[in-house]
C-alpha cells in the first residue's frame, strides 16, 4: 500500500461547492436550461389493482399548449428493461395505486399538470391485499435477500439453546413503512439530439443510470449521457433509476423537445421508493450472567407484485453478538404495493432497531448493565461466518459513549422525575458494512500546474467532492486549491454509485490510484494517467469488514400528555479513517436526526380500504423539525485499519441511522417503564404514563 501524507485527508476542508450552493450558481437537473423546452406531467393509478381498459386523453389533448399525451395504448416499445418499475406504459395492468399510467408534455407546466387532470384512465378493478402479515399465507423465502446474502442462516442448535437457556426473551417488533423525502424530489430532464439521449437526473450516479436507460431504448452507452452535477439527497431512493427517467425521455423523444420532469412531493410517496414495512421476531438466549448462548432473528416484510426487493435485515444480528447458536430469516410477502427500495441502511437499519431493543431487554432480565451486556458478549470473529474482522471497535466506542455521555451517573431505576417530565436514558449499538466497488479515475496536470482529476461519482450532499479533492491533493502532494476534481457526469471514468455507504472507500482509492499514478507518469515527462482498482479489490483478503457504533439518547416524557422530546443524543462511529472532519459530522448526525424520525415521527400510513399510504407530504408525514434536535453530538474512534483499501475509510453514510430508533426507545422505556415494540412511538400510547 502507498504512503499517503496527510495534510488535507483528516483536516476540516470546507465543502468545495458550498458558495456555488448557498448563493443559487449550483444548478440541479431541471434547473439547467436546454433552450425550448417542454414539460412533463404524470398521471398514476388510482386503483391498487386492475386492469386499464382504456384511456380516454381526447379532452385533456385539446387544451391550449398541449403537445402529448402518452399512455399504453400509444407509448413506444421499450426494448430491454429488468426492473419492472421502469417498464412505463407496456402494459394495462396495474400493480399499485400511484403507479405511472399515463403521461403529458405540454409548453409550460400548468398546461401540463391542467391536462394531467383531465385523462380519463378507465380501469377495471380488481380487489386488492396491502396488509403485511406475520402469518399471511403467501409469505415466501426469497432466494437471497440485498444485496446478496442468503436468506436464511442457521448455526448450531438454536432450540436447544433456548430450552436450555436460563433467560430468554422472546418478543416480536415491528416498524412502518417509511417514506424517503429529499429536498430535491427526483426530476429529470431529458434532450435527445437524433438518436444521442442526454439527460440531467437526480441521481446516486450517473454511471449506474446510463446503463439501464441505454438498454431501454435499444441504444450504445456511449449513446447516452447521463449528468448529475449537484443532488439535493437521495438516501438510496436515487440509487437505482425512477421510473420518470423513463417518461422525461419518451415525451422528449416524441415531442423533439427537451422535456422537464419534476416529480412532485405527492408522487415521491408512489413510485420513488421507500423503506419496507418490517414484523421481526426476536429469540434470545442467555446465561444467568447474561452470555448468550441462542439468536434467532426472523424477519417479515412485504415486497410488490412486479418486482422483489428483500431487505437484508437480519444480516446484521450475523454479525453482532457471539453465540454458538444462531438463526436468522427473511419472509417476503407480494402485496399490492408499490415496490419497496433502498432507504438509508437498508436492513441494519430496521434491523437493528428489533436486535438492540431486545438486547435492552435481556440486560434487564439479568439485571446487567446494558453496556456492559454488550461487552460482554463481543465477537472477535463474525459470529455467523466465523471470518476474522478486519478491525471492530464496539466496545471501544461503547466505553467512549460511556464516559461522554456520563452513563456512570445513570441510575438504573426507571421512572425518574423532572417535575412533571420523566427521564430516561437508553444506549444501542450501530453496525454497517465497509464495502469496496472498483471504480476508475483519470488525473491529469494542466499546463499552469494545476491538476484536474475525473471520476463518475456522485455527491449528493454528502461531502463526496470535497473528501475525493482532499484525497487527490494529499496523494499529489499539493493544497486543494490546486486540484480540481469532475464527478456526476458518465462521459468520465466509470464509477458505482452513491450507496451501501461506499461512495469514499471505492472511488476515493481510484482517485489516490489515478494520483499516484500520474506522479510515476509525471517522471517520465507524460501529463495524464488512469487507474482501475479492479484487481486490488480482487486481491483483498477474506475479512469481514465492518464500520461499529454506540448510540446514547437521552429523553423526557411529559407525565400527562405523553410528549416526548430527545433531550440529548450522542454518537461514537469507529468507521475507519475519517476523511473531512466538518462533512464527516453532518453526516452522522444526518443519520442519527433520521432516525430520531424514525422512532417518533416518521410512519407512511396504508389505506387498506383504497390500498394507499394516506400521508402524502411533509404535513401528514413528520420528520424531525430544529426545535426537536435539542442536543446532538458526535465522536469517532480513530482506527487504522490497513485491511479495508488504500484510504482506509469504512464508509458513514448510513451507519448515523443505525442504532438510533432502538436507543430512543430503550430510553423511553428507562423513562417511563413503557416498552413499545412498535414504531413510531406516538405520544397516544403515553398520555397518562404519570398515573
Ligand atoms: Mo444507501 S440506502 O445504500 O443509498
Amino acid at each position: 500500500m502507498a504512503e499517503v501524507a496527510t495534510r488535507a485527508i483528516g483536516a476540516p476542508v470546507r465543502r468545495i461547492e458550498g458558495r456555488a450552493k448557498v448563493t443559487g450558481a449550483a444548478r440541479y437537473a431541471v434547473e439547467h436550461d436546454p433552450g425550448e423546452v417542454a414539460y412533463g406531467w404524470i398521471v398514476q393509478a388510482q386503483v391498487a389493482r386492475g386492469k386499464i381498459t382504456d384511456i380516454d386523453d381526447a379532452e385533456a389533448r385539446s387544451q391550449p399548449g398541449v403537445l402529448h399525451v402518452l399512455w399504453h395504448g400509444n407509448a413506444p416499445r421499450l426494448e430491454e428493461v429488468s426492473d419492472a418499475e421502469l417498464a412505463v406504459f407496456q402494459e394495462p395492468r396495474v400493480a399499485y395505486r400511484g403507479q405511472i399510467v399515463a403521461a403529458v408534455v405540454a409548453d409550460n407546466p400548468e398546461a401540463a399538470r391542467e391536462a394531467a387532470r383531465l385523462v380519463r384512465v378507465k380501469v377495471h378493478e380488481e380487489p386488492h391485499d396491502v396488509g403485511l402479515r406475520a402469518d399471511h399465507p403467501h409469505l415466501y423465502k426469497p432466494d437471497k435477500v440485498n444485496p446478496s446474502f442468503p436468506s436464511d442462516t442457521d448455526k448450531g442448535d438454536v432450540d436447544a439453546a433456548l430450552a436450555r437457556a436460563e433467560v430468554t426473551i422472546d418478543h416480536t417488533y415491528s416498524t412502518p413503512a417509511y417514506h424517503n423525502n429529499a429536498m430535491e424530489p427526483h426530476a429529470t430532464l431529458a434532450r435527445w439530439d437524433g438518436d444521442r439521449l442526454t439527460v440531467y437526473d437526480s441521481n446516486q450516479g450517473a454511471a449506474a443510470h446510463r446503463a439501464p436507460l441505454a438498454k431501454a431504448f435499444g441504444l450504445e452507452p456511449e449513446q447516452v449521457r447521463v449528468l448529475a452535477e449537484h443532488v439535493g439527497g437521495g438516501f438510496g431512493s436515487k440509487g437505482t433509476p425512477r421510473p420518470q427517467m423513463i417518461v422525461a425521455a419518451m415525451l422528449a423523444r416524441i415531442s423533439g423537445r427537451a422535456v422537464k420532469l419534476p416529480v412532485t412531493r405527492q408522487q415521491m410517496f408512489a413510485f420513488t421508493g421507500y423503506r419496507t414495512p418490517t414484523i421481526q421476531r426476536m429469540r434470545l438466549g442467555a446465561t444467568g450472567d447474561g452470555r448468550i448462548t441462542a439468536i434467532e432473528h426472523r424477519v417479515f416484510e412485504q415486497t410488490s407484485q412486479i418486482r422483489e426487493f428483500a431487505e437484508q435485515a437480519a444480516t446484521p444480528t450475523r454479525v453482532m453478538y457471539a453465540t454458538d447458536n444462531l438463526r436468522t430469516s427473511h419472509r417476503l410477502v407480494r402485496l399490492d404495493v408499490p415496490t419497496p427500495s433502498w432507504m438509508r441502511a437498508p436492513g441494519e437499519c430496521p434491523g437493528m432497531y428489533a436486535l438492540e431493543s431486545a438486547i435492552d431487554e435481556l440486560a434487564l432480565a439479568v439485571g446487567i448493565d446494558p453496556i456492559e451486556l454488550r461487552i460482554r458478549n463481543d465477537a472477535d470473529a463474525e459470529p455467523d461466518s466465523g471470518k476474522p474482522f478486519s478491525s471492530r471497535n464496539l466496545v471501544a466506542c461503547l466505553r467512549e459513549g460511556a464516559d461522554r455521555f456520563g452513563w456512570a451517573d445513570r441510575d438504573p431505576r426507571q421512572r425518574q422525575r423532572d417535575g412533571r417530565w420523566f427521564i430516561g436514558s437508553g444506549v444501542a449499538a450501530s453496525t454497517y458494512p465497509a464495502y469496496q466497488r472498483d471504480a476508475e479515475a483519470t488525473a491529469r496536470v494542466q499546463p499552469d500546474g494545476s491538476f484536474r482529476v475525473g471520476i463518475a461519482a456522485a455527491d449528493i450532499g454528502t461531502g463526496a467532492r470535497t473528501a475525493l479533492t482532499q484525497i487527490a491533493a494529499d496523494t499529489l502532494g499539493v493544497p486543494v486549491e490546486r486540484v480540481r476534481v469532475d464527478i456526476g457526469d458518465s462521459a468520465l471514468p466509470r464509477a458505482g454509485v452513491a450507496g451501501g455507504s461506499m461512495g469514499t472507500s471505492s472511488w476515493g482509492a481510484a482517485v489516490a490510484k489515478a494520483c499516484e499514478a500520474l506522479l510515476a507518469e509525471m517522471e517520465r515527462g507524460g501529463s495524464e494517467a488512469h487507474a482501475d482498482t479492479k484487481a486490488e479489490i480482487e486481491a483483498k483478503k477474506d475479512l469481514a469488514r465492518h464500520a461499529f457504533g454506540a448510540q446514547f439518547a437521552e429523553v423526557r416524557v411529559d407525565g400527562e400528555t405523553g410528549e416526548i422530546r430527545v433531550s440529548r443524543l450522542l454518537g461514537v462511529f469507529a468507521a475507519g479513517r475519517i476523511v473531512n472532519p466538518v462533512t464527516a459530522r453532518s453526516q452522522f448526525i444526518g443519520g442519527m436526526t433520521m432516525g430520531m424520525g424514525m422512532a417518533l415521527f416518521e410512519e407512511s400510513v396504508m389505506d387498506r380500504r383504497y390500498g394507499d399510504y394516506l400521508n402524502h407530504d411533509l404535513a401528514q408525514y413528520h420528520v424531525p423539525a430544529n426545535a426537536d434536535v435539542a442536543d446532538i453530538e458526535v465522536a469517532w474512534i480513530e482506527e487504522d485499519d490497513p485491511e479495508l483499501n488504500r484510504i482506509g475509510t469504512k464508509g458513514i453514510g448510513e451507519i448515523g441511522i443505525v442504532g438510533t430508533a432502538a436507543a430512543i426507545a430503550n430510553a423511553v422505556h428507562h423513562a417511563t417503564g413503557l416498552r413499545f415494540r412498535a414504531l413510531p412511538i406516538h405520544l397516544d400510547g403515553l398520555v397518562g404514563a404519570g398515573t
